[in-house]
């Protein structure tokens, strides 16, 4: 009997696939988004078998090829690649419109192309005049800098390959197109399609690739997510647009930690760099002020810093208020109630009020250390010293538990300026280096208030 052709709908806003048509795409919820395909089924068997040519390889006989690696210049860049541009590597730069990924990219290639490099930017979104229009502003003009704005995939790759370019840009994914493949600029399939070339173009010819991608909060347009897995390298560059800095992430990075962060100012020409991070997380902390206290959580795979804040004042009602914003209501009940039982400490008859700063959440255990060390600290009225963060979870019996991923938090407490961190003695043996951070264990709540105050 013949196999019947089988037919695919796939999302055009996120690459989700149903075997039925729908109007209303399953995963995101976008409106008339599917549109039909062909599932390939032929005979697999052909090509399986030659491709037994290829042997596998013992792991102690393979040469191992140090990955060569090009410094940019700018070191807050550099550092989030881990250690400068790798050679033959595809990287994505995403973050919101408007956010400064081109003209992060732009003195990116400015500073190599200063150095002797050639470099090439290609533009989908902007005429050379405004390119240069831009260059001129941050002062990055240089000869070596090689723009053009074209948007078709196949005239982009010819432009790429023309000459032995240092790095090379495509601003954005979104804008390329491949007349041939019969979908929208943007929709899944031209962004699949193109991200293909530009990895094989990278991994064929040396040529650091760097795309950059529009993420959209609603996720309405197709975003970069779908070619995370493709690309070496993901960056993301984050702020908040009304203010003034940024930050560089890596969320994956196949030649280097996706601890690092780099951060940047944007100023009236151009991205400058933030030699003193922790600034800008704990902007607006007041030194030596009792009830507030740094503590280090994670936001899926990344470390940060946030301030914990607490109020213990007496109440003039029956019932002491709680008001809780940022941090889970139960988990600040049970540290209060422990404090109460543990420490000897009379905080549940009085008013409290926690607050993470800058509208973070936390619902991590690991703040819990953090949480008592606030309320405490205002209970005493009395400050916490400003080098100090703390990471742990506390248990009913006043004991401090282990949390994961103890080492990244401490690196990223290192990394802010802090000099001292109060962890969980049972976490400590997780930890194997750390520099330029004194690591205190404890193993009960009333070891911490000792140190404290
Ligand atoms: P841009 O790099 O075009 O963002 P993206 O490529 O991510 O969409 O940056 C745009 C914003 O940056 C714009 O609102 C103006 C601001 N900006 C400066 O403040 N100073 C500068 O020197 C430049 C070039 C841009
Ligand atoms: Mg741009």
């Amino acid at each position: 009997m013949k196999k019947k052709d089988k037919f695919i709908f796939t999302c055009q806003a996120c690459g989700a696939q149903t075997p039925k048509w729908m109007g209303q795409c399953p995963e995101c919820g976008a409106w008339d988004t599917l549109t039909e395909g062909r599932l390939l089924s032929g005979s697999k068997s052909a090509s399986r078998v030659n491709k037994l040519q290829v042997q596998p390889v013992a792991m102690d006989s393979i040469e191992l090829q140090e990955a060569r690696r090009v410094k940019t210049g700018i070191d807050e860049f550099d550092r989030v690649l881990g250690g400068g541009i790798v050679s033959g590597s595809l990287i994505l730069i995403g973050g919101d419109p408007g956010i400064g990924k081109s003209t992060l990219m732009l003195q990116v290639l400015s500073e190599l192309s200063d150095k002797g490099n050639k470099t090439l930017y290609i533009s989908g979104e902007e005429s050379i005049s405004q390119i240069k229009m831009r260059g001129k502003r941050l002062l990055s003009e240089g000869s070596n800098m090689f723009v053009a704005a074209q948007t078709d995939l196949d005239t982009i790759l010819a432009l790429a390959q023309q000459e032995k370019y240092a790095a090379v840009v495509i601003d954005s994914i979104q804008t390329v197109f491949n007349p041939e493949a019969s979908s929208t600029p943007g929709s899944v399939t031209q962004i699949r399609e193109a991200s293909m070339e530009f990895m094989k173009l990278s991994k064929e010819k040396g040529i650091p690739v760097f795309l950059v991608g529009h993420v959209t909060k609603v996720g309405a347009i197709a975003g970069p997510r779908i070619m995370e897995h493709m690309v070496d390298t993901v960056l993301y560059f984050e702020g908040d647009k009304s203010h003034v800095f940024r930050i560089l992430r890596s969320v994956k990075n196949r030649f280097g930690s996706t601890n690092e962060i780099g951060v940047f100012e944007m100023k009236t020409n151009g991205l400058a760099q933030v030699s003193n991070p922790s600034a800008v997380f704990l902007s607006e902390r007041f030194p030596n002020a009792p009830g507030s206290i740094v503590a280090a959580s994670m936001e899926g795979t990344r470390p940060i810093l946030i301030e914990i804040q607490g109020l213990a004042s007496s109440s003039s009602f029956g019932t002491p208020r709680r008001t809780v914003l940022g941090l889970d209501h139960n988990r600040v009940a049970l540290i209060i109630s422990v404090m109460e039982k543990r420490l000897d400490m009379n905080v549940s008859s009085l008013d409290i009020f926690m607050n993470v700063a800058g509208g973070v959440k936390v619902t991590e255990t690991a703040a819990d250390l953090g949480i008592a060390a606030a309320l405490a600290s205002s209970f005493f009225n009395k400050a916490v010293n400003d080098s100090i963060v703390l990471i742990g979870e506390i248990g009913l019996t006043g004991e401090i538990r282990a949390v994961a991923h103890v080492e990244s938090r401490i690196k990223e407490a290192a990394k802010m300026g802090f000099s001292q961190c109060i962890v969980p003695k049972n976490s400590i043996k997780q930890i194997t280096k750390v520099k330029n951070i004194n690591i205190i264990g404890v193993s009960f709540l009333k070891e911490v208030m000792e140190i404290l105050f």
